[in-house]
């Protein structure tokens, strides 16, 4: 435990949760999960698998009838054919990711993140023994790694590179080209594993999707690729996440699953089924819904000297730099840092934001557009008239 330290994004939920008790509502923009309803014919086949009596253990890495659904999504969305003995489903995306790095990491052996990089990657290695290395990236180059600053970063330690696009928290989604060139580094490297982090996968822009594996078929003995429902689907609560790869490593993390959690629930298996079969017809509203309010926050960050953001192409957050408005308007007011301003915005603007620290990017603030338009409004207008100096 003494390896992982306290989440930065604790601090902010604590300072939340003192306001609320004082009877001040503070709007949360720090939660990375959509405020829409799951869509109805999921609830409906969850509540059928209940009354079926689908309420036993099942294999440890989900039903049979899971796994065609999975292997047909992928077969389907990414062009790419899996055995069922290649896939596994867990407790949402999370725990895949957790098991994939238990089982494969050694004291010492290192992980490559794109930095900023979603807040878990870094103390999930922690915890199972690895060293994240964090490699920056730029708001320049679209927050994308560099094929050159990967080569840089890769020892004979390294193990894993991890690869999230759509990106949290910068909304960042990797072209088929750009891909395939950070792919061919790895080409010189044949230990090293590739994690494609795809949860955000139908989230986009208008901009189209690639998953390494697609863009590099000869490479399957060396990715896993790792998706599930919780943000393509708003069942982050369901928690199913499934995950594909080599053999050895599913069997790996099959075995961990099986002396710890077992199945994911035989009902949200159920549900994601219906969730990975049927049609996505929801998906339009919600991502005609997701750009206007990305257009909101898009208009609030102009507005205010000194921030600047590029426009997310994917996910639901907008990565804002706050450093020249750190050093102008937020140094007569004593604010010095990101977590200093998420800290002061809960108060001048009842809005709660997460410091960029948290995913290896201080001078930086992650807002979460999820929430309701109105609401998202009213909160991006309270934040220009805190921080405009009157
Ligand atoms: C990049 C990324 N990966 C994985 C997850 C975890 O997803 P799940 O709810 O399936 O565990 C999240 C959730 O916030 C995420 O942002």
């Amino acid at each position: 435990m003494s390896r992982v330290g306290a989440s930065p994004t604790a601090a902010v939920s604590d300072r939340v949760r003192a306001a609320a008790a004082q009877g001040i509502a503070i709007t949360n923009l720090g939660e990375g999960e959509l405020d829409f309803a799951t869509p109805a014919h999921v609830v409906m086949a969850g509540k059928c698998a209940i009354d079926r009596g689908e309420t036993k253990y099942t294999a440890v890495s989900g039903t049979v009838s899971l796994k065609e659904a999975i292997r047909k999504k992928f077969e389907r969305d990414n062009g790419i054919s899996f055995r069922n003995a290649e896939i596994i489903a867990g407790n949402g995306a999370k725990q895949l990711i957790f098991n994939a790095f238990l089982a494969t990491l050694d004291d010492g052996d290192e992980v490559i993140l794109p930095a900023p990089y979603w807040v878990s990657y870094p103390d999930m290695i922690r915890l199972t023994g690895g060293r994240p290395v964090a490699v920056g990236t730029t708001m320049a180059s679209g927050w994308k790694l560099q094929p050159e600053t990967l080569r840089s970063a890769i020892t004979p330690r390294t193990r894993w590179l991890v690869l999230n696009s759509p990106g949290n928290p910068t909304g960042a989604v990797y072209t088929a080209a750009e891909l395939r060139a950070l792919l061919e580094v790895l080409d010189g490297f044949p230990d090293i594993l590739v994690l494609a982090d795809d949860i955000y996968e139908p989230l986009r822009y208008g901009v189209p999707f690639s998953t390494p594996l697609q863009v590099r078929p000869d490479m399957r003995e060396r990715v896993l690729t790792v998706n599930g429902v919780s943000k393509s689907h708003a069942m982050t609560g369901w928690r199913l996440g499934y995950a594909a790869g080599p053999e050895w490593l599913v069997r790996a993390m099959d075995i961990l699953q099986s002396q710890s959690t077992s199945n994911p629930s035989s009902i949200s298996q159920g549900a994601a089924i219906a969730a990975l079969v049927e049609p996505p017809v929801f998906l339009e509203g919600w991502l005609e819904t997701l750009a206007a309010r990305r257009a909101i926050v898009m208009d609030m960050v102009a507005r205010i000297p000194g921030l600047r953001a590029w426009r997310p192409e994917g996910a639901f957050y907008v990565f804002i730099d706050v450093r020249e408005w750190l050093a102008g308007s937020g140094q007569p007011l004593g604010i010095v840092d990101d977590v200093g301003m998420a800290a002061w915005l809960i108060g001048s603007a009842r809005a709660a934001l997460v410091p960029g620290t948290a995913f290896g990017a201080p001078g930086h603030l992650r807002l979460a557009f999820a929430i309701e338009t109105d609401t998202l409004r009213a909160t991006c207008e309270r934040i220009v008239a805190a921080c405009i100096p009157v």
